[in-house]
């Protein structure tokens, strides 16, 4: 489906006396100002469809995936998010996926990059920062949503792991016709993701969109 986005937001600043002296001291000027992230970007994502955001650090790669996601739930399809994911931090994780199957809970961590038995048996709390998100991952494909979205993809784990973790999401996605969006500023996934959809976001309301069809 095709998507316009636009987001703009208000600079209005506090007149603080520190304020004004660092305004004055850099000729700043102080007046509010309408700024824009997204000048109408018109996009299309069909089920199956890798979307990889970078960009610079507030080059507007999160306002991108809200503004994205959003416009996918508007239309109708279900859209979740990682930092949504539901976590029991006091049930092992094997015991938190695949419903009765131990096969399926052992697919589902092994696809999210957790293939370490003595992993399965702990619990959420007492696993490190990358673990967890992997954890989050495994629980994101198993809701079975049409739309996985991840900002800040991979920035827990080490390259090695974040590339093996791309890759394996982006090929489940593609296999179950779910849409795929990362945001993040590593630019090293494109091999491992394969990205339909390559968004580059730039300051201000720049923007560089590479379509890569593969049917
Ligand atoms: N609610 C808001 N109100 C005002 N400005 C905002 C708001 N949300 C984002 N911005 C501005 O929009 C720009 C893009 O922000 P965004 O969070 O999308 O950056 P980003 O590319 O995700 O950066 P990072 O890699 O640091 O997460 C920034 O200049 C930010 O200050
Ligand atoms: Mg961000």
């Amino acid at each position: 489906m095709k998507v316009e986005l636009h987001a703009a937001f208000q600079s209005r600043t506090a007149r603080s006396e520190r304020v004004i002296k660092v305004a004055e001291a850099f000729g700043l000027g102080l007046e509010d100002r309408e700024f824009t992230v997204l000048d109408k970007v018109e996009l299309e994502v069909k089920p199956g469809d890798v979307v990889y955001i970078c960009g610079q650090s507030g080059a507007g790669k999160s306002v991108l995936l809200r503004a994205l996601a959003e416009k996918l739930a508007e239309a109708g399809q279900s859209v979740a998010n990682i930092d949504a994911v539901d976590l029991d931090l006091h049930k092992a994780l094997i015991d938190q996926l695949g419903g009765e199957g131990l096969a399926e809970a052992i697919r589902l961590l092994s696809v999210a990059g957790l293939s370490d038995a003595y992993l399965y048996i702990r619990k959420p709390g007492e696993l490190s920062d990358g673990q967890r998100y992997r954890f989050r991952l495994a629980k994101l494909v198993e809701g079975g949503a049409d739309v996985w979205v991840a900002d800040e993809f991979g920035a827990v784990l080490d390259r090695v792991t974040a590339k093996i973790v791309a890759w394996n999401l982006a090929k489940v996605a593609r296999a179950h016709g779910k849409t795929l969006i990362v945001a993040t500023t590593h630019t090293d996934l494109l091999e491992e993701l394969a990205p339909s959809l390559m968004v580059t976001k730039r300051f201000h309301d720049r923007i560089k969109i590479e379509t890569n069809d593969v049917d």
